[in-house]
């Protein structure tokens, strides 16, 4: 088999790059480790910034997107007893949508598979070699069958735990890695959302995040310590302490059956440079934020314009300017979502580790935040996306 660029990873960064290079004419082949309900199935992010939104919007992935998406313009913050809302619209001209990250991903696979166009489920032993030369190839079994598939590019969109960026010699990579003491217990509910807005609280038992799927499911998350066992939380123990955390009144935080739920970790991970050779990394293959700043799936969008450009530009002969700048333009603006989603979540936690001093400062910068106009412009602007860098 050939190809011109071997996509590994059915995400969303994958899925996305396959639909945007057959825009412009160039082929690909997907191969993705998992079965299709699997990644189906999978439940993770929920919000897409504008320019997100606009980027599926051209690539003509969005139909159900903006019939099904919650266009939300502002945000809550809770803490000290009191709600501040932060105007998101009004500060940005700009909002945001709640989609399923898996409801992107199922239309992104339909279309694909609707096209006739190369994706394989279930691809196994997926190893790439030759990264360093101009005919990088990727080894996989499929259907019982071994298979090497010959490629111009190989694109390592295969998320955090994948081969692509281990497959980068040692000395190529720079590692950032933050762990933090939490992790959020997260489940999926067939209940009312609490606010027609997301609700982010702090509160002296722990953080807590009110958000939502649809008008009738709500998403909730809680603080609780990265070993937690998600059995030791039956359900009146999530919701009396969703209850406590959100400071929800009488009546306002509606119960129902649970329909999924589940520990993440979290930590925030840089790998520099992006790319080795005819390797390039996009997505949680490079990097993953802690979730409260809402940015994993949107950083995976953002690197896969970039690296459209890029290989357009490659393929149609234009040189290797932007294929050489693509680690760069990238990581320019994933530092910037990692300082936002590191800032939002060390304010925002309980921390246990007695700095007496950190928790008063704490304390003033939510204060300052919800009393000055700028500081609530400077969380809005971040929170809806910077301007791409195109
Ligand atoms: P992924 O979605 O991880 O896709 C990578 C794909 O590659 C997967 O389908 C995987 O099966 C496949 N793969 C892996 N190894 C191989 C291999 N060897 N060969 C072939 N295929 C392979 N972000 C938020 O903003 N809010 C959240 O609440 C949130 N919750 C999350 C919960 C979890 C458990 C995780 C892991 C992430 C969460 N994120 C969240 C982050 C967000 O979902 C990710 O940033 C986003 O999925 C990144 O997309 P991606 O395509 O880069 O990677
Ligand atoms: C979600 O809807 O799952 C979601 C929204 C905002 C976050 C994290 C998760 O910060």
């Amino acid at each position: 088999m050939r190809t011109q660029v071997g996509i590994i990873g059915a995400g969303p960064a994958g899925l996305l790059l396959a639909r945007m290079l057959q825009q412009r004419g160039i082929e690909s082949v997907v191969l993705e480790a998992r079965s299709r309900s699997h990644v189906e199935g999978r439940i993770r992010a929920g919000l897409l910034e504008q320019g997100a939104v606009e980027t599926l919007t051209e690539a003509g992935v969005a139909g159900r997107l903006h019939r099904e998406g919650l266009v939300h313009h502002g945000l809550r913050l809770r803490f000290g007893g009191a709600e501040h809302r932060i105007a998101l619209s009004q500060l940005t001209g700009r909002a945001v949508t709640i989609y399923g990250q898996q409801e992107a991903v199922k239309d992104m696979i339909a279309l694909r598979l609707a096209d006739g166009l190369p994706l394989l489920f279930e691809a196994a032993e997926v190893a790439v070699h030759d990264l360093a030369t101009a005919r990088p190839r990727i080894t996989f079994r499929h259907d019982g069958r071994g298979h090497v598939l010959a490629c111009d590019v190989i694109a390592g969109c295969d998320g955090f735990h994948g081969i692509c960026r281990e497959a980068i010699p040692p000395g190529g990579l720079r590692v950032f890695d933050r762990p933090y003491p939490f992790a959020w217990l997260g489940i999926l509910a067939r209940a009312r959302p609490m606010s027609e807005e997301l609700i982010y609280a702090r509160h002296a038992r722990g953080f807590a995040l009110a958000t939502m799927r649809s008008s009738s499911v709500s998403r909730l998350y809680l603080q609780c310590a990265p070993e937690e066992d998600p059995a030791a939380w039956p359900d009146e123990r999530i919701w009396a302490e969703l209850g406590a955390r959100l400071g929800a009144s009488e009546g306002e935080l509606e119960t129902g059956p649970i329909l999924q739920r589940g520990v993440t970790a979290m930590r925030s991970f840089v790998a520099e440079p992006m790319r080795h050779g005819r390797l390039f990394l996009a997505g949680d293959a490079a990097h993953i934020v802690p979730p409260t700043g809402a940015k994993g799936m949107n950083l995976a969008i953002a690197d896969v314009r970039v690296l459209v450009r890029a290989l357009e530009a490659f393929f149609a002969g234009k040189g290797e300017a932007l294929t050489d700048s693509y680690s760069a333009t990238c990581l320019d603006r994933v530092w910037k979502a990692q300082r936002f989603s590191w800032w939002m979540t060390q304010l925002l936690h309980r921390y246990d580790d007695g700095d007496a001093f950190e928790e008063r400062v704490r304390l003033a910068e939510l204060d300052y935040l919800v009393g000055s106009a700028a500081a609530r412009t400077t969380l809005a602007e971040n929170y809806v996306g910077l301007p791409y860098a195109d």
